[in-house]
């Protein structure tokens, strides 16, 4: 074995090896192309153990050409490893690229279903959002306190037999927890939390032993409450017809404003809106019927003391709406008890979809 015929294997070898690197179509084929060069049999590995068989003269020459071939071998596949894997996340990126603009595809996605109630609450709170209102929430279970005596039900009330309560078991302490029958709790709760001014809606369930068409045990309310030094019964008004007339998605809406009594709002008022009742649904803004959707009024000032806020200082007004009821009002279901069977023909038919975000830009309900 000669000098030069070593330092030209050297070079066919190392033609060889350049090739196979470049011809590497993917990772597991440079892989092989290692092995079979640098790796413990590899070709230019076996090439380097006959260095301890050369004269010192030899392996002075043939020491520093191996090595070099072996570092420019490693960094020649290290250098094809870089390529292959860029450009398999290049094609990963051009394969796996998502339209997002493209329509839902069919499947679980398109074909589940947003519930009415849950729809109707996304509703008025992008129309009470855009007031100004925030939104403050409340437990489902509440204490005798909030739920009535700080609303100035005192024990003993007439008023606390209309609620219909489903009440605990009274604890040791002598102390009975109730389901709230209103949203109401939760001014008290936020007047004793919050300095005015106040602006807040407060969506909730609420519970009341009764059911039939238009009643169902657990149902949902949105209560309104506005506190600070001038607020009145005018600012109430519009707020409500607003509401109504972008709720409802109409130029006008028939309201009938009637005197009436909560304990904790002087003067009191309910609100009806003109519906036609003569077929299996309820239609809105047509014929002589009225459907009861909300009470109203101003703060009474023994709820604002409650509250530890001066009734000379700060007034403001509440409401509490039937969100079940606007829901069957605004999209013509004829019996509440539906929403909450849980039948899935009948979420297929009056459910939304789930990407159709109501909002006051885009469109509440489409
Ligand atoms: N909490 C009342 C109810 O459930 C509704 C209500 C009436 C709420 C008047 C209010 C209000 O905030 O001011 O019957």
């Amino acid at each position: 074995m000669t000098e030069t015929a070593n330092l030209s294997q050297i070079e066919t070898l190392e033609a060889d090896v350049s090739a196979a690197i470049g011809a590497a179509a993917d990772e597991a084929a440079l892989e092989d192309v290692r092995v079979s060069a640098i790796g413990k049999k590899g070709s230019v590995s076996e090439l380097m153990k006959t260095l301890g068989k050369m004269s010192p003269e030899e392996r002075q020459v043939m020491g520093p050409a191996l090595n070099g071939l072996k570092s420019r071998v490693t960094d020649a596949i290290a250098a094809r490893k870089t390529a292959l894997e860029e450009a398999a996340l290049e094609a990963r990126l051009v394969n796996e690229r998502l339209d997002v603009t493209l329509p839902v595809l069919p499947g679980p996605t398109s074909d589940g279903r947003v519930h009415p109630v849950s729809q109707v609450i996304d509703e008025i709170t992008a129309i009470f959002g855009d007031m100004g209102f925030a939104v403050a929430e409340g437990p489902d279970i509440e204490t005798d306190d909030l739920n009535f005596t700080a609303l100035n039900f005192p024990p003993g009330h007439p008023a606390r037999e209309m609620h219909d309560t489903f009440f605990f078991n009274e604890k040791e302490d002598g102390e009975r927890l109730l389901l709230r029958t209103h949203t109401s709790p939760v001014q008290i709760r936020t007047m004793r939390s919050q300095e005015p001014p106040i602006r807040v809606i407060i969506p909730g369930r609420t519970y009341r032993c009764d059911s039939d068409q238009t009643h169902t045990p657990m149902f949902h309310q949105v209560e309104g409450l506005v506190i600070d030094k001038e607020s009145h019964i005018g600012h109430l008004k519009w707020i409500l017809e607003e509401f109504c007339k972008s709720f409802f998605e109409v130029p006008s809406v028939k309201m009938r404003f009637r005197p009436s009594y909560f304990p904790f709002t002087e003067p009191s008022m309910e609100v009806d809106i003109g519906c036609d009742r003569s077929g299996r649904e309820v239609k809105l803004g047509e014929g002589d019927d009225w459907m009861e959707i909300l009470g109203c009024g101003m703060v009474h000032p023994n709820v604002l003391r409650n509250c530890g806020l001066d009734p000379d200082v700060y007034q403001g007004f509440a409401w509490g709406i039937g969100i079940d009821r606007l829901a069957m009002l605004k999209y013509g279901m004829p019996d509440l008890r539906a929403f909450f069977e849980a039948d899935v023909r009948w979420l297929k038919h009056y459910g939304f979809r789930p990407l159709d975000m109501p909002s006051l830009v885009g469109g509440l309900s489409r």
